[in-house]
């Protein structure tokens, strides 16, 4: 049974007093996070299969080509160190990260699935993942979103927030000195973009179909809790975290302990927000 709404649902089935049916419980399995900054991408594109080459290579706008290129970086990163691969160029492009018809990523390493979920998201330069724990069977989905605190308008937190969200951004967030109007704002907006991608739909959803409700008291380690309720069924438990301007937040299908930082990641409390594709807007021919 769920201890709280942030515990999210426990499946369980079985016959009771056999001993023999196989039970199921969705016990919260270690996950890990990656961050990496736009300044650290390899030279060249010898890091990218065939398959994740060919879609880069219809790309035209930078910002988005730079984005899928820091995306993928960040991903064959994090299952390298989750993994323990090697991460010279030949060696990342064995790990590859595809995208279903949804658009929701998944792992092939040298051509085998890999049997846990990932999730990616970028802003402003900096990329993040998350990746399930090793283990076989069904991978309970993540989802991950990273966002910069800016300025969110009164239009948007009434276009996009339920009632109740609005309520507690003008609110109790406003005043709270840990947040304040525009980090809360920018906070449920996070919060509601990682849900919808444990959901697999993403923004094809009404953001309004998931309600967000906020800790804003993090722990020791930074992590404070969400959850994410859907207008029927299932309320998926979730962690956010502010490290310098960026607000991340990371929602699952089961039960989820905060993520644990894999070596070698950008320290984003220190990253600086870039926005490089500007000077250039459109893919040089060739690049
Ligand atoms: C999921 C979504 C909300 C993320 O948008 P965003 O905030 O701009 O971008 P983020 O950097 O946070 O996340 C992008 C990643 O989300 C993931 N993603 C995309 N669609 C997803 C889905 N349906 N479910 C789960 N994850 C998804 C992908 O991994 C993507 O990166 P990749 O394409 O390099 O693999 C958005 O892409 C979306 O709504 N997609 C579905 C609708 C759609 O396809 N629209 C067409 C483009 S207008």
């Amino acid at each position: 049974m769920s201890a709280s709404p942030y515990d999210g649902d426990v499946d369980a089935s079985g016959a009771a007093g056999t001993g023999t049916v196989p039970v199921r419980h969705h016990e919260p399995t270690q996950r890990h996070w990656w961050a990496g900054h736009e300044d650290a991408l390899p030279e060249g594109l010898e890091w990218l299969s065939a398959r994740e080459r060919a879609r880069c290579d219809v790309m035209r706008f930078t910002k988005r080509r730079n984005e899928y290129l820091l995306r993928r970086w960040v991903g064959k990163r994090t299952v390298a160190a989750r993994v323990g691969l090697d991460t010279d160029p030949a060696a990342l492009a064995r790990i590859e990260v595809l995208n279903r018809m949804t658009g929701a990523p998944y792992v092939e390493i040298a051509g085998a699935l890999a049997p846990w979920d990932i999730s990616l998201s970028d802003r402003a330069g900096c990329a993040v993942a998350v990746i399930g724990g090793a283990t076989t069977g069904e991978a309970p989905a993540l989802g991950i979103d990273l966002e910069v605190v800016e300025p969110r308008s009164e239009g948007f937190v009434t276009d996009f927030l339920t009632p109740a969200e609005q309520d507690w951004v003008r609110g109790p967030a406003t005043e709270d000195p840990r947040l304040g109007h525009d980090a809360a704002a920018n906070l449920v907006w996070s919060a509601k973009e990682a849900a919808l991608k444990v959901l697999r739909v993403g923004l094809r959803a009404d953001t309004r179909s998931v309600e967000i409700t906020v800790e804003s008291e993090p722990r020791g380690d930074g992590w404070a809790r969400f959850a994410a309720a859907q207008q029927i069924g299932q309320v998926m438990p979730g962690w956010w975290r502010r490290d310098g301007v960026y607000l991340l937040t990371v929602c699952a299908q089961g039960p989820l302990d905060p993520p644990s930082v894999l070596p070698g990641a950008t320290d984003v409390a220190r990253a600086t927000p870039v926005h490089s594709w500007v000077v250039s807007p459109l893919v040089t021919p060739g690049e």
